[in-house]
């Protein structure tokens, strides 16, 4: 049996209705359910349904197979595994922003940047020869500027919506090109190549 950790949220039905027209009976992931381990009906894959930012510790672990999850996450967690293969799905920016009446924040010498990403932030602004203090949230990060709790936000854009309704603004696009990936882990690529490998090959082809 292949197991695949899945991104809830955002990533979760695009995923599913991929692996399906790749010939993956994903059936069981239509249900509404609490369940977080489902096997597919005919038996041959197992899915666990987790947080985006866990799917590649279950990858890296061998206790999933392959994964499907943001490549702002792959950034972000370093973890070691394959990324085999651009999913195409998602498209987003990792992006700075903040009030774009205030692009004076950016030469702040002692910035104030809220994200889920932190590990990536330090990265960033390291490079960049500017130092932060990164404030580490879960969600809703746009709320970090409006409130002052911190003078930019480094967060992912997709639609702009969220920024656009919070009176912010893209200051800077540092990642462009941030969509799903196919992640595998390195042992079960060779232990289970016979099944994985078509798999990949087929997904290949779908996305083109
Ligand atoms: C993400 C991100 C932004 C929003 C961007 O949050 O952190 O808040 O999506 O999308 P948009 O450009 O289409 O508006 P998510 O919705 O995943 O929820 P969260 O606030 O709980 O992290």
């Amino acid at each position: 049996m292949i197991h695949f950790a899945l991104s809830k949220g955002r990533l979760a039905k695009e995923s599913a209705v991929l692996l399906k027209s790749c010939g993956v009976d994903t059936s069981v992931l239509e249900q509404d359910t609490r369940e977080l381990v489902l096997k597919s009906r005919d038996g041959k894959y197992g899915f666990f349904l987790v947080k985006p930012s866990d799917v590649p510790t279950y990858v890296e672990a061998g206790v999933a197979d392959l994964g499907i999850v943001g490549k702002d996450t792959l950034l972000e967690e370093e973890k070691d595994l394959y990324e085999m293969l651009d999913l195409r799905l998602g498209e987003c920016k990792l992006c700075i922003a903040g009030d774009p009446t205030r692009k004076d924040a950016l030469t702040n010498p002692h910035l104030r940047v809220a994200t889920k990403y932190v590990n990536t932030a330090k990265r960033v602004f390291a490079e960049r020869g500017e130092e932060i203090e990164v404030i580490a949230l879960h969600g809703s990060i746009e709320l970090a500027p409006v409130t002052g709790l911190a003078d930019l936000i480094f967060d992912v854009v997709q639609t702009g919506s969220t920024l656009k309704a919070n009176g912010l603004a893209v200051l800077e696009e540092v990642y462009t090109g941030i969509t799903a990936r196919l992640v595998v882990n390195k042992v079960s690529l060779k232990t289970q190549a016979a099944e994985i490998l078509p798999l990949i090959d087929k997904l290949r082809e779908v996305v083109g």
